[in-house]
């Protein structure tokens, strides 16, 4: 029935499709053939009840170097291949995290595995040990304890056959090697082609009398290894992959007894919790791949590979979440198996040590915090990013940058950034304005800018490979480009036409590239210029898959192949420094990047590519922010509209409804589609597009919190409901709605055309407010779905019982044109008729909140009896009068709405003086009681009570 429909979909599929033989599956790349295959003779073992015992097995007892408190390395072989020599290192980090590493040692050949990938990566690539860790050995097994006494954690090593079990209080969360498929590929020497027959040789040297030497006996491997003719060599349609180093994949097999979901590894269109790629009836039939590629018109529900990979999968069920980070820059698949034991994974990489980090959770906020500490958290954006931004390929000349922000302001639509994509640059040279139709770049800049406003321009990293142009002659006579495996620069085709690219890998281009944005290099740019570094996966549209042969090569002898998943990064990085420093008063940089792996939220926003305006493209999609996000992509968005095709009036109200939600919200749209900027449209449709976009800027404190906590705590910015419920197993699946940061706001965009109510899943004992009436869904012992109006104007927003959600509801403009108007505050109160929330703000731009330029006001609601107090105090140990504080001393709070209060106020005051206030008490008809009070006179900066009486 499934492949009725899919062959019937296939038939039907619409002009704009993926190509998806441009693109390989598993079974086309000889170690993911090679690797994957021993899952499948596990499970025919299994099937013929035959043993499948795993190779390996750890030497005995641990080389402990006295020195190296929390660490242990312990030789490992494999009786597959006796005479090579592995080592297992066992490291347990200060953050009760577990890291292990295996690699080759000694091997016969000139080649090494890659190793670099923690460095970028991680904060550290040798994050601190645990002093207080210990190892005892007994009975072949060898137990490490680690991380703080009360959460009981240990890592249990069974020397042979290996297998590892990472546990809390004796209950088994990660077994590795479960299913005895690890496996590491050691060097071998390329085969020398077997010497031709030589003619009347036959039988010579077995004649009587003749000693015959026995030949060493090899080990029986087949049972394990597959046979493959594609080890030193590879070939796939018109490319060669020469292969120099052979084979050297690993294969990975981790399981989560008792845990049923696993997230993360993204980016795919794939639902949130993954499901299986194998066993029967298993939704996908191709593994999660990471190996990061330019795909546009990608399907809209696929294991297949997109933009970006993080090596991260979380697992989780009700009592725990634990997490494994697998640095791995080289390409990966990864299998998933439901079972009745719990999720079974198979992943396998084609290059690389192995390094996997075990993150123990036990809730997925810990796991947050942890990947956090050990990869940094998200950057703090400029304010402006979190508002809206007005792009598409292309506007085409300096007069219609101007006339499209005009045309925001004579609707009354705010607007904060106004894009150029690639025609703004002569050929396609970045940084080499067209001078015909941009001819005064810094005139447009400053105009822009004298509205609060900022511009985006793209710099993608192909190079065009002209003698005129300065990046190529200085990038080639620096020797800073990437290589072919002959040693030849690499060239390739990309919109430039005949590109190179820069290898920033190499720290020779660092300074180079952040020279090449300083102003008195680049001319044409001003402070008001932002960038969007695309096509970084790289994007070689002659290259295989559309990018790199992997057997470029970067500096240090590194071939592609082991650094292509982190490549994109080092692009972001390198552009994100430079544009951070070009100011001598260092100013938060703003940094777009399609492509990215662990790591790249410490350097910007991130988009989901080439996405269709379809229904159900919008439909998938949150999913994909969910999985990204709790990866640590959080500032992530798509483009709003779709970027290809001609969305219709009602999908394109629709997305701007959840571009609204999205932490990064963007339109943009592809050359050849319909201009649809939101001032287009006559009403009501502009009206509601208007809407969606000043109730982004009505929430921006909302979002700066939720952007703050992510910077400090590495907390996503939005909050997928098995997070926010780790208890509530009937939420763990759910992928289509989230709440923005901490603020009790819960979303969900509307996603089914003419959809006229929409059902939303409530997981908790608390009232749940309608943000635009005064409904509200009483508290339930039980989850439940509500339903929602949403006719065309509207969508679900409710706020949870229990939170203050601070907004500004005058809209300027500009969101910078916002920082001195004053506050409203949503107070939504619980069951116990009690709130809490958060306000922070700083200057939105410079740096100076590191050092305590900031506000942070904790704000609290306490009902007693029939009365009630809302009190705002300090957070933070930074002055009370910092330069921020002062600034913005005059700001006030506007408005005060309390939902669901008890009693019949007869007084607000404050510090004794009375307050305006006007009450509506609740009804049957399910709307909740409303106090609202009006101008309270209290400053956001102060410590102050608004008693109600
Ligand atoms: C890529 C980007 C897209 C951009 C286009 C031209 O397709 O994903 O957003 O508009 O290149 O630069």
């Amino acid at each position: 029935m499934r492949l009725t429909l899919l062959a019937l979909a296939v038939l039907l599929a619409p002009a704009l499709a993926v190509k998806k033989q441009d693109f390989k599956e598993c079974a086309q790349t000889s170690f993911c053939r090679r690797l994957r295959s021993i899952a499948s003779r596990s499970e025919a073992a299994a099937a013929e009840q035959r043993a499948f015992e795993s190779p390996y097995t750890l030497g005995s007892g641990a080389q402990t170097p006295s020195t190296s408190a929390g660490s242990w390395t312990f030789p490992l072989t494999s009786s597959l291949y006796p005479d090579i020599s592995f080592s297992l290192r066992v490291d347990a980090l200060e953050a009760g995290v577990v890291r292990v590493r295996a690699d080759e040692v000694g091997s016969a050949t000139k080649w090494r595995r890659y190793n670099e990938t923690a460095r970028w990566a991680l904060l550290e690539a040798e994050p601190a040990l645990s002093a207080s860790a210990s190892l005892t050995t007994a009975d072949g097994v060898s137990t490490v304890s680690y991380g703080a006494k009360e959460d009981g954690l240990t890592l249990e090593i069974t020397h042979s056959p290996l297998k590892i079990v990472q546990k809390r209080h004796g209950t088994p969360l990660v077994v590795f090697n479960e299913r005895s498929l690890f496996h590491v590929e050691h060097f071998r020497s390329k085969p020398e082609p077997a010497p031709e027959a030589v003619e009347g040789a036959e039988g010579e040297g077995e004649g009587e009398g003749q000693k015959v030497l026995a030949a060493p006996e090899t080990p029986d491997r087949s049972w394990f290894e597959a046979e493959d003719n594609d080890l030193f060599e590879e070939r796939w349609k018109q490319w060669t992959d020469s292969k120099p180093k052979g084979p050297e994949g690993f294969s990975l097999d981790f399981s989560f007894p008792g845990s049923d979901h696993v997230f993360g590894l993204p980016e795919h269109a794939s639902p949130l919790s993954l499901p299986s790629t194998v066993g029967e009836g298993s939704y996908y039939t191709e593994p999660y791949r990471l190996w990061n590629v330019d795909i546009f018109e990608y399907v809209a529900d696929s294991s297949m590979a997109l933009y970006g990979a993080v090596p991260l999968l979380h697992a989780h069920n009700k009592d725990s979440s634990v997490g494994v980070l697998n640095l791995v820059g080289s390409e990966t698949w990864v299998d998933v198996a439901h079972t009745d034991a719990g999720v079974k994974t198979h992943w396998v990489s084609e290059s690389g040590i192995v390094d996997f980090l075990l993150l123990p959770g036990p809730r997925p906020t810990d796991l947050f915090k942890q990947y956090a500490e050990l990869t940094g958290p998200a950057q703090m954006p400029p304010q402006f990013a979190t508002a809206y931004h007005q792009c598409r390929w292309n506007y085409n000349t300096q007069a219609e940058v101007i006339e499209v922000q005009d045309k925001f302001d004579e609707v009354d639509i705010p607007l904060d950034v106004t894009w150029l994509d690639i025609e703004y640059a002569e050929e396609h040279r970045y940084f080499d304005w067209d001078k015909k139709n941009f001819p005064d770049p810094v005139k447009m800049q400053d105009e822009v800018a004298s509205k609060g406003r900022k511009m985006v321009a793209i710099v993608d990293p192909h190079v065009k490979k002209q003698d005129s142009f300065r990046i190529y002659t200085d990038s080639r006579d620096q020797d800073i480009l990437i290589k072919k495996a002959d040693g030849n620069n690499f060239d390739g085709w990309c919109w430039t036409g005949s590109s190179v690219w820069v290898d920033f890998f190499n720290p020779k281009s660092w300074e180079w590239w952040t020279r090449m944005f300083t102003f008195g290099v680049w001319k044409d740019s001003t402070k008001a210029l932002f960038i969007w570094n695309d096509m970084n996966e790289p994007s070689v549209f002659d290259g295989p898959e559309i990018t790199m042969p992997k057997d470029n090569i970067h500096v240090g002898g590194w071939e592609h192949r082991d650094v292509h998943n982190i490549n994109g990064m080092m692009f972001h990085n390198q552009t994100q420094h430079a544009i951070t420093v070009r100011e001598a008063d260092a100013k938060r940089p703003f940094v777009l990047s399609r492509s990215f792996f662990a790591g790249s939220h410490r350097y910007g926003a991130i988009w989901i590519g080439d996405n269709l305006g379809t229904w159900d493209h919008l439909a998938g999609e949150t999913a994909v922010f969910l999985s990204n996000s709790i990866a640590g992509m959080s500032f992530v968005g798509s483009d709003v509209g779709g970027f290809f095709g001609n969305p219709s009036h009602e999908i394109l109200v629709r997305w701007y409804q959840a571009g609204a939600f999205m932490p990064f919200f963007r339109a943009h749209a592809h050359i050849d589609t319909k201009r649809r900027e939101p001032y287009l449209f006559d009403e009501p449709i502009r009206g509601y597009i208007r809407d969606a976009i000043r109730l982004r800027y009505q929430l921006l404190p909302t979002w700066y919190n939720a952007f703050h906590d992510a910077a400090t705590h590495g907390y996503p910015v939005i909050w997928p409901q098995y997070a926010y419920f780790p208890e509530d197993e009937g939420g763990f699946a759910v992928d289509d709605q989230y709440y923005v940061g901490d603020s009790g706001l819960l979303f969900k965009p509307v996603v089914t055309e003419g959809a006229t109510t929409t059902d939303v899943y409530l997981a908790d004992n608390q009232p749940y407010y309608d943000y635009f009436s005064d409904r509200v869904f009483p508290a339930s012992a039980k989850p439940r779905n509500v339903t929602i109006d949403t006719p065309l104007e509207s969508f679900p927003l409710l706020v949870q019982g229990g939170h203050i959600v601070p907004s500004r509801q005058r809209v300027r403009r500009a969101s910078t044109l916002m920082w001195q108007d004053p506050f409203s505050l949503v107070v939504a109160l619980d069951r116990d008729g009690n709130a809490q929330g958060q306000l922070y703000l700083d200057d939105g731009e410079g740096y100076g909140f590191e050092s305590g330029e900031y506000v942070h006001r904790a704000l609290s609601f306490k009902s007693k009896g029939y009365a009630g107090s809302l009190a705002s105090t300090k957070t933070g140990d930074n002055a009370a009068d910092n330069a921020w504080a002062k600034k913005i001393a005059h700001v006030g709070v506007e408005r005060v709405v309390v939902l669901g209060f008890r009693g019949l106020p007869s007084s607000v005051t404050v510090g004794g003086k009375e307050a305006e206030f006007e009450f509506k008490v609740a009804n049957k008809g399910g709307e909740s009681s409303v106090l609202v009070i009006k101008n309270p006179g209290v400053k956001v900066v102060d410590d102050w009570v608004i008693e109600i009486a």
